[in-house]
């Protein structure tokens, strides 16, 4: 048709006024891509076909296994494994939520540890007690690449080597006309984006290092994203992969209340797939959040044979589901750019499966309140990995709320002068102008709020035990 026509057009006339070299032919290719996707959304558009409830059930009890009945497994059982095994982490993010510039997985996240230092540590541990060599593999966006470039060089004396591959850099287009915003093929801000994760296939391929890791010997990939510190590599699920010959290994956790979001696995007319809560038609979403009938959701750890990431990115049935993200730019254009998740990949893969892991291996920092729990004593650190304080007696993770004061990485570390003892706390919330001294202690449930005007200090050495703090409080 001819808004097809005229998207081609306009990705055909970017790709004419690049410079001759590798880089057009690789700028070439991703256009051709996005002009994929593109057409897809327009197809869909037309014939909307939503997902048909009925078709939609449960997981079938042999699609998502239990992490407890696999073999359990130590690092060193696996060493000839992990000599096969290369860990790719999603690092396309930047740090914008939690008001940081640059890359997410350059913010400190414990004792002075980036995201980065921490995954570093991780890998060279699994190197050092295997004897293997795991490369580390980073799927940057143009967004994050210059950044961790400079970033990773001082890892050069580390105990493992590190690759980095850019993911594909997609034109957002106008909603009322359907045509791309750019008019060059250089990025300038608000004009390109980053296509979600779902991109890992085609750009994993497209840059090279798929056929690389395969011609190595390597067989699986370990995907995970960056900002989650309890993906760390689990010898019992790899040498569960190893046992069952399955393709792709999803790690899936128990839903509780507070999680309504992550996609979940579902069987549909039969087969495995992930469904994801913007697929589900409005009539039905109360009941996709209802813990009890879809009981866990996808954490993103993901284990992936790299022969099949081959064949399945070649082969002209594979499509993920689109995800159609509507932005507004700056001066007030609706735009829209097509996305997609690396999950719904499942639906291609032979032998794929969910394993319901422990919630240990979903510890995701997206917010000040997820930093504020993984740099206190409820953690300890070791080899890069946070474990859980054996002397906390509930191994349940406090339920905590901080303000928007508390938003920005730098206002909240000026709100704490030390992370707060919280073996004990069970619940806490906190709004409003509230300033925290060293040595405080919270247990139980504790609600602190000062209120529009009002400021409150918690000075050293206090312990609130079941409390609501609320006025105005000066030290
Ligand atoms: P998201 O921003 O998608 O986080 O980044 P989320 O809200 O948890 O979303 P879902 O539910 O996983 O989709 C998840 C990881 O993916 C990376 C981020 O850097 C982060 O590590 N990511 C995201 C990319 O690498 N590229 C993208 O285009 C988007």
């Amino acid at each position: 048709g001819g808004v097809e026509h005229a998207m081609r057009l306009e990705l055909d006339g970017l790709v004419d006024k690049m410079a001759e070299g590798p880089e057009k032919a690789k700028f070439a290719k991703e256009m051709d891509d996005f002009y994929r996707l593109f057409t897809r959304h327009l197809h869909e558009k037309k014939h909307s076909r939503p997902l048909d409830w009925e078709k939609v059930r449960g997981p079938k009890p042999e699609d998502v296994i239990a992490y407890a009945d696999l073999g359990q497994k130590a690092i060193t059982d696996v060493a000839p494994l992990l000599s096969k095994l290369a860990v790719l982490k999603l690092n396309g993010g930047l740090g914008t939520t939690m008001g940081c510039v640059g890359p997410k997985s350059a913010i400190e996240v414990r004792d002075g540890q980036t995201f980065l230092d921490l995954t570093v540590k991780q890998i060279e541990y699994l190197n050092e007690v295997s004897g293997a060599d795991v490369p580390l593999i980073l799927m940057n966006s143009f967004n994050t690449d210059e950044d961790t470039s400079k970033i990773v060089q001082k890892y050069n004396s580390h105990n493992v080597s590190i690759c980095t591959f850019n993911q594909s850099r997609y034109p957002r287009f106008k909603t009322d006309s359907n045509l791309p915003l750019a008019r060059e093929p250089g990025t300038r801000p608000g004009l390109w984006y980053p296509p979600g994760h779902g991109d890992l296939y085609e750009s994993f391929a497209n840059s090279g290092l798929l056929d690389h890791l395969i011609a190595e010997g390597k067989e699986w990939v370990f995907v995970s994203n960056v900002d989650n510190l309890g993906a760390t590599v689990d010898p019992t699920i790899l040498q569960h992969m190893a046992e069952t010959g399955a393709e792709f290994v999803m790690e899936v956790t128990d839903k509780t209340k507070a999680d309504i979001k992550g996609g979940t696995i579902i069987d549909y007319d039969g087969q495995v797939r992930l469904l994801e809560i913007a697929q589900v038609p409005k009539a039905h979403v109360d009941d996709f959040k209802r813990v009890k009938k879809f009981k866990i959701f996808n954490t993103n750890n993901l284990w992936i044979n790299l022969k099949a990431i081959k064949r399945v990115v070649g082969s002209p049935g594979f499509d993920l589901d689109l995800i159609v993200n509507h932005k507004t730019t700056d001066d007030g254009t609706a735009v829209i750019q097509l996305e997609t998740a690396v999950g719904a990949a499942i639906k291609h893969f032979t032998g794929a499966h969910g394993v319901n892991v422990p919630r240990s291996r979903f510890l995701p920092v997206k917010s000040t309140s997820d930093l504020f729990l993984v740099t206190s004593d409820l953690y300890l650190l070791e080899n890069g990995e946070l474990r859980m304080n054996p002397k906390r007696t509930f191994r349940t993770v406090p339920v905590v709320k901080l303000g928007d004061h508390f938003k920005k990485v730098n206002d909240y570390l000026a709100r704490f002068k030390a992370p707060p003892q919280i073996l004990e706390l069970d619940h806490l919330t906190v709004t409003g102008d509230v300033w925290f001294s060293s040595d405080v202690t919270l247990e139980g449930t504790v609600i602190i709020v000062a209120n529009h005007g009002a400021h409150i200090d918690i000075p050293r050495g206090a312990v609130l035990n079941d409390k609501v703090v609320s006025g105005d409080l000066r030290l």
